[in-house]
């Protein structure tokens, strides 16, 4: 874009100036990653891995990338498994109300920007950037909620929204949109649908024929300049009386030519997502069930992980219940946050993220005989019937 200040123009007739360069907000520099430079995560609502893995237009998106066969989510209903996500624990919610975490409770969000990695959270029919309400009406026009607070886990946190700049990495479909015609799409995205597109009040069907075409442009080639891996998973699955086993499929420029169309058998959680980005980017970590979680294993074999391995629990794995926690609405259930296990060393060789160490010092019994955490860095499957969180001090 050329400027001209008419009036010196017309004085002076002078040759408009040409302005130097300026970057425009927003862009910032890629920081490279050992086996993909962006995370897309893509987020579908409540459907049963043995029905997804026979859909048509699954059958189609898998021949791009890598099907998870043994996935799991990690509770019902919906809004624990989006919170667990991002921030590696759960904290005993067991329900879709409004919730609200503290600020001492650190994100994938505080890993992210102590490496200048650029993120955001992208969710159809938010009515404005940074929206914290806990609905609105969108796009399907019939004045029902198209947007949901309880799919949208960023607007929980304190530690997100106490901060402008943070909040506002909050946005809708069109700026992700606008920011993937400007190959702009930040180095991770949260994508949530709306309530038709996801699934939720729709059909298994409609979600993934809306995936397929959602999709396409983003894996088209040089869909964008840096290698990308788009994960395309559900929050939990439809049968609350089967263990919680969904689908995840891989896909994008970032999975290796050779591992199209194929399948990995490995034990994962939706805590798979952190402990990968960790490895990707030698992030550090949050100090909860993000540690011990497997990497997927084209990144773990890229980046050098040899963590990876079955829970020895693993034959229980049911994640239907939650267990007790400070967000479980039964009064008899609620516990204090936990305290991070400060003392963990990540799937990225790093211990737990510094300013989250700084955040709990002081706190009651840290780093004393009486600090009682569920993390234990060993990838054990948590529930809230079989498989209660055990509390230990991590000094003994
Ligand atoms: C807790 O949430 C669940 C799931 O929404 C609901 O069925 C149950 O009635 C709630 N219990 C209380 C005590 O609010
Ligand atoms: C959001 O829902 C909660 C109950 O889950 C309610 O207490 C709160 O008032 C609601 N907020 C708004 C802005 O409607
Ligand atoms: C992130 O950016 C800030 C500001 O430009 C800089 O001071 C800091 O060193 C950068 N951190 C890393 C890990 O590159
Ligand atoms: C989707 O279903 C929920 C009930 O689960 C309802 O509150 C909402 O309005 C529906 N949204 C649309 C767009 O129909
Ligand atoms: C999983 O947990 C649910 C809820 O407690 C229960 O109904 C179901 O029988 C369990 N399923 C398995 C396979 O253990």
């Amino acid at each position: 874009m050329r400027w001209f200040i008419p009036s010196l123009l017309g004085l002076a007739g002078l040759v408009p100036a040409v302005p130097a360069p300026i970057a425009l907000p927003g862009v910032t520099p890629i920081v490279k990653g050992k086996a993909f430079d962006r995370f897309i995560t893509i987020f579908l609502e409540n459907q049963d891995y043995a029905k997804v893995a026979i859909d048509s237009h699954m059958a189609e998106l898998k021949r791009h990338g890598i099907l998870l066969t043994r996935c799991y989510a990690e509770t019902h209903p919906s809004q624990p498994n989006y919170l667990a996500a991002i921030a590696g624990d759960y904290f005993g919610n067991n329900h879709d109300d409004w919730v609200r975490i503290p600020e001492n409770v650190a994100t994938i969000v505080d890993l992210l920007e102590d490496k200048n990695i650029s993120w955001a959270g992208y969710f159809e029919d938010i009515p404005s950037p940074g929206y914290m309400g806990n609905y609105s009406d969108g796009s399907t026009g019939t004045d029902g909620w198209d947007y949901v607070r309880k799919h949208n886990p960023f607007v929980s946190f304190d530690s997100i929204t106490n901060h402008g700049e943070r909040l506002l990495q909050i946005d809708s479909f069109d700026t992700f949109q606008r920011a993937f015609a400007a190959r702009q799409v930040p180095q991770f995205a949260f994508l949530t649908p709306n309530m038709m597109n996801d699934g939720h009040n729709t059909t298994l069907e409609f979600a993934t024929e809306w995936s397929h075409k959602f999709l396409e442009p983003l894996l088209a080639d040089r869909a964008f300049d840096e290698p990308t891996l788009i994960a395309l998973t559900y929050d939990e699955s439809e049968d609350y009386a089967q263990p919680n086993h969904i689908v995840t499929l891989l896909l994008g420029s970032a999975v290796p030519p050779a591992l199209r169309g194929t399948t990995d058998d490995t034990f994962y959680t939706h805590y798979s997502f952190l402990s990968t980005l960790e490895a990707n980017w030698g992030l550090h970590n949050l100090g909860r069930y993000d540690v011990g979680a497997n990497v997927f294993k084209f990144v773990a074999e890229k980046v050098g992980y040899a963590g990876n391995r079955d829970p020895d629990n693993a034959k229980s794995v049911n994640n239907s219940v939650s267990y007790p926690g400070a967000l479980h609405n039964t009064t008899d259930k609620v516990l204090p946050y936990p305290p991070p296990n400060t003392r963990l060393i990540g799937a990225s060789g790093l211990p737990v993220l510094p300013a989250i160490v700084k955040a709990w010092e002081g706190q009651p019994g840290q780093g004393q005989k009486t600090w009682q955490t569920p993390y234990d860095g060993s990838g054990r499957v948590v529930d809230g019937d079989l498989n209660l969180p055990v509390y230990k001090s991590p000094l003994e």
